[in-house]
């Protein structure tokens, strides 16, 4: 189940968090990967970790919002491994501290748009016309804050837009006759370095545990999530298990938005 044996993925910012566990899990199940980070000693990082467990992975440096930069991931890509079929929009930043409108700036909104959600257009543009011929999958990362409020203004948009980007293409990949699904995946508050980061500035909370035990509140489950689990719905997407689903939204939350 699962397997994506002989398929080349693009992950971006597959150096930390949901993208460095994606990675792992993607090249685990049989692909070959292009880890990009706009961190590269993180994208190399887990290109060591999934060489050592014996799988295939090259890292390069990339920041998403390059859009010259997304033509030569792909060109390298190509001429590495061939044509990729699974591309993972992963690469994201959070709307921390940015709750209030009034008091924020449009540079702030811009910075959070511009890698939230014009980097995802960017990636896709750029994937179906490589992916066109022979097809594939697109998975892009939103988030719960793009079904519900609670982020601040420029991560709920951005993560909204990413929700119906999403949708958007798999219609248009559909009316063109090309095989490449496109969906959303929905994380709830996951373990990462992201999400331990809103310790440092939060108002609410001081420690990582208080912040912890803050969070857990939210999700029925009882925990939070842990990037594996989101890596597991991407590796889904990915493969041909997965074949009948596009322009969906895959929601991984242990419950949040089910209040
Ligand atoms: N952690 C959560 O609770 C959660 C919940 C919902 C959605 N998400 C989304 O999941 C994705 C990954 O989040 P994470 O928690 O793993 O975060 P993370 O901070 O651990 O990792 C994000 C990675 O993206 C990279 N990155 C940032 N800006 C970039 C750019 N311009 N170009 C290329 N790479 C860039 C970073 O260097 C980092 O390696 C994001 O899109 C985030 O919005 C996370």
């Amino acid at each position: 189940m699962n397997r994506i044996d002989g398929k080349i993925a693009i992950v971006t910012g597959g150096g930390s968090g949901i993208g460095e566990a994606t990675s792992e899990s993607l090249a685990a199940s049989g692909g070959r990967i292009v880890v990009t980070d706009v961190d590269e000693e993180a994208a190399i990082h887990t290109v060591d970790i999934i060489r050592q467990r014996g799988g295939e992975a090259i890292a390069l440096h990339q920041d998403v919002t390059d859009e010259g930069r997304w033509a030569e991931v792909i060109e390298t890509t190509v001429s590495t491994y061939g044509r990729p079929s699974v591309l993972v929009n992963n690469a994201g930043i959070s709307g921390v501290g940015q709750d209030n409108i009034e008091e924020s700036t449009f540079e702030q909104w811009r910075a959070i748009m511009n890698i939230n959600l014009d980097a995802v257009y960017l990636g896709c543009k750029h994937a179906i016309g490589q992916m066109k011929a022979e097809g594939g999958s697109i998975v892009n990362i939103s988030s719960i804050m793009g079904i519900v409020a609670g982020a601040g203004p420029a991560y709920n948009a951005s993560k909204g837009g990413v929700r119906l980007l999403s949708k958007s293409l798999a219609v248009y990949c559909g009316n063109q006759g090309y095989n490449i699904r496109v969906n959303s995946v929905h994380p709830g508050f996951i373990w990462t370095p992201m999400v331990r980061r809103i310790a440092e500035t939060s108002e609410e909370v001081s420690t990582e545990d208080e912040l912890y035990e803050s969070l857990l509140l939210r999700h029925p489950i009882g925990r939070l999530g842990v990037a594996e689990d989101i890596a597991k719905g991407v590796t889904f997407l990915a493969s041909d298990d997965s074949s009948f689903i596009t322009g969906s939204e895959l929601v991984i939350d242990g419950g949040y938005t089910a209040v």
